[in-house]
């Protein structure tokens, strides 16, 4: 392939070895896959606000097992910047639960699509300034990297890019819901930490 290599989720030739640079490159994944679901239309909308509904389960599932935790312990007034952020989370959430059955050319989408997008954006612009800068000056390269690799198992889970021949309605639905893929990802994250 002559096309220049740009880095994205999933992708092992990333530099990802650092848990803020790997969550703030989900970030801008997140960013383009709200882009493509706006810019598309009928099957094209779909699949991509799927892939969107996955990214965002697993980017928010894996903070909440890996990040939090730590910033929790580990930031000065790093329990309130926690509990905030999951409040936050938790709001986007359920926004995403109730897009994620909705028919994607139903007029009533792109309106809440783009009021989950502003919450979303908050709230990554808010970890980033509260939480991320502050954990990559409180801990060494070693737990930067073993946090990254927890991040990492989850985002396995996640491609950012359609895989043509793979992504028809059928695959998708055997992903099951929201609720079951957050769940895989807990396992998977804690798996990589060596939690069971
Ligand atoms: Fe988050
Ligand atoms: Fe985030």
């Amino acid at each position: 392939m002559s096309e220049l290599h740009t880095p994205h989720a999933g992708d092992d030739r990333a530099k990802d070895d650092d848990v803020v640079s790997l969550l703030m490159r989900q970030h801008g994944d997140i960013r383009n896959l709200f882009d493509e679901v706006e810019a598309t239309g009928g099957e094209e909308r779909r699949n991509a606000f799927r892939r969107l509904v996955r990214l965002l389960a697993v980017h928010e599932t894996a903070e909440e097992e890996v990040v939090h935790p730590f910033a929790r312990r580990a930031l000065p007034g790093g329990e309130q910047v926690v509990e905030d952020r999951l409040a936050e989370e938790k709001a986007a959430k359920e926004t995403l639960a109730a897009l994620d059955g909705m028919d994607t050319d139903d007029p009533t989408f792109m309106p809440r699509l783009l009021q989950l997008r502003k919450d979303v954006q908050e709230h990554a612009r808010a970890e980033e300034r509260y939480e991320f800068t502050h954990i990559r000056r409180s801990t060494d390269a070693t737990n930067l990297a073993a946090m990254a690799k927890a991040i990492k198992a989850a985002e396995a889970m996640a491609p950012t890019r359609p895989h043509p021949g793979v992504e028809s309605g059928a695959a998708n639905m055997a992903l099951g819901p929201v609720a079951a893929l957050m769940d895989r990802t807990k396992d998977a994250v804690r798996r990589a930490m060596g939690k069971d």
